[in-house]
This record gives structure tokens, sequence and C-alpha cells, in this order.
């Protein structure tokens, strides 16, 4: 199967790109600094040709097109969309806008940005699958201090716009429904990466094993939900 991934530079991304290579799997992966990518670079002297590397920064429409025209020689049979950015985390009275602003453009329109420029060669592909890293903290219905992990309130930018990531997912996912396409939404949890820092209780190899049996496992009858890591479906 062929892959393709956003944010393959570290945390996350990265451990997707190790799985996958080490199933058979093949990864166009994109880095917004490839030279700085040291670990997914050393990933690609032992994958070979299974391996891409490509520049690719979500919130610039010319990369995410420079992007989809090399990626888009041959279908892709799976889009994760998977970079994002926490931002600040500032109380009301103290928001930073172009923060907020930023979070939006990455988290929000990123991935849809990214999504628009490569589905033609998803829908050519043998699953079409599209899915896109959320959190558990884009749940409205969880937003309260019984919550999954008891963080209510706050973190407005990153929740807002993963909200709307949400949104557009389950838009895409009616959109192109009679097309084939099989879309969700997945919270990794809250895992050890640069964003999760070190005290998140789940490790990346786990939420990575845990998305990818998910990500398996997704099918048009289950298409345009919003799943956990460990497949249990979340509220919205
Ligand atoms: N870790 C958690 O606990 C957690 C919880 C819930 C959801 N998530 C979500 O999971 C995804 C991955 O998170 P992570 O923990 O792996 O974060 P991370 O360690 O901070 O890595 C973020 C990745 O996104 C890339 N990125 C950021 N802005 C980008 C842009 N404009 N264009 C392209 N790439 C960009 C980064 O590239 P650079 O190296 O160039 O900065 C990096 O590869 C995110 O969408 C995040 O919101 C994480």
């Amino acid at each position: 199967m062929r892959y393709a991934i956003s944010g393959a530079s570290r945390g996350i991304g990265l451990e997707f790109v190790r799985q996958l290579l080490a199933r058979g799997d093949t990864v166009e992966a994109g880095a917004r600094v490839p030279s700085e990518a040291r670990q997914l670079a050393s990933l690609a002297r032992e994958a070979g040709a299974r391996l891409r590397i490509h520049s690719l920064d979500i919130t610039d429409t010319d990369s995410v097109k420079a992007f989809a025209s090399r990626v888009g020689e041959a279908p892709v049979d799976v889009l994760i969309n998977n970079a994002g950015i926490g931002g600040k985390w500032h109380p009301l009275v103290d928001m930073d806008f172009e923060d907020m602003s930023q979070v939006m453009e990455t988290n929000a329109v990123g991935p849809i940005r990214l999504s628009s420029a490569l589905i033609p060669f998803v829908l050519k592909g043998n699953t079409r699958k599209i899915v896109h890293l959320t959190t558990h903290m884009a749940s409205l219905a969880d937003n309260t201090p019984a919550g999954v992990y008891g963080i209510a309130g706050g973190a407005y930018a990153y929740r807002m716009s993963k909200a709307a990531l949400n949104a557009g997912m389950r838009t895409m996912a009616v959109d192109f429904r009679e097309q084939g396409l099989i879309t969700a939404v997945l919270s990794p949890g809250w895992v050890q990466t640069d964003m999760g820092g070190k005290m998140a209780p789940t490790r990346v190899e786990d939420s990575v094993q845990g998305m990818l049996r998910v990500i398996d496992e997704l099918t048009l009858v289950n298409s345009g939900r919003f799943f956990d890591y460990q497949g249990k479906e979340l509220p919205w």
C-alpha cells in the first residue's frame, strides 16, 4: 500500500513512517524542512525507494501543490493528515490572536488544503482513505471536568481548530461517499512527543500501532466518525 503523510519529521508522523515501512508499505513523507529531519533521513537510507521525503508546509498552497504533483505520479491508498501545532494556551483575557490564526490555519485549513490537492490521487487508490489527526480536546461533549483527561476549558485555539477540522472531515465524508472515500478523525491519545510532553501517559509506538489498526479497519460503514487510537468512538 502507498501512504502519504504530513508532519513526518518527528513525533507521531515519524513513528507512522517507521511502522509503515516495517510492515512493507511505501511512504511519501512530507516534512517542513527535510534537511533538518535527520531521523526521517536515516529511515530513508534503509528503506530505499519505499520512502521518499518531500518538502511540505500545509499552510502554503504552492508547497502543497508541489507535494501533490510529485506524490500524484501514482495513486495514493491512504492520506494521513498528521501535521499540527498546539499553539499558545492563553486565557481569554490574554489571548494572542495572531497565534490563534496560525493554529486555525495549520490545524483546520491545512489538512483540508492537502486533502483538496491529493483527493484525485486518493480516489484512484485501492482503499481510498483519508484520516486526520484530531484530539479528544476537539470534543464539545468531552469539554467538562469529567472529560477523558479531566482537562476542561482553556486551549481555545487548539480546541476550536480541531473541532473545525472534524467538521471538515464530516463534510468530506458526505461529499465523496458515492465515490467510495473512507475518512475519519482520529485522536492519538495524550502521547509522549514534543507536543504531548514527557508527562503524557501514552507511548508514541502504542498510539501509532493502535491508529494503524483503526485505519486498516475503516470501511464505508464506519466512515465519517471520530475514534480514539484504541478504536473507541468519541462523542462530537
Ligand atoms: N502528542 C499528543 O499528545 C497529541 C494529542 C492529540 C492530538 N495530537 C495531534 O497529533 C498530530 C501530531 O502531533 P505530535 O504530537 O507528533 O506533534 P509534534 O511532535 O509537535 O510534531 C508536529 C509535526 O507537525 C509538523 N508541522 C507543524 N506545522 C506544520 C506545517 N505548517 N506544515 C507541515 N508540517 C507541520 C512538524 O514539523 P516541524 O518538525 O517542521 O515543526 C512536526 O513534524 C498533531 O496534529 C497533533 O495535534 C497530538
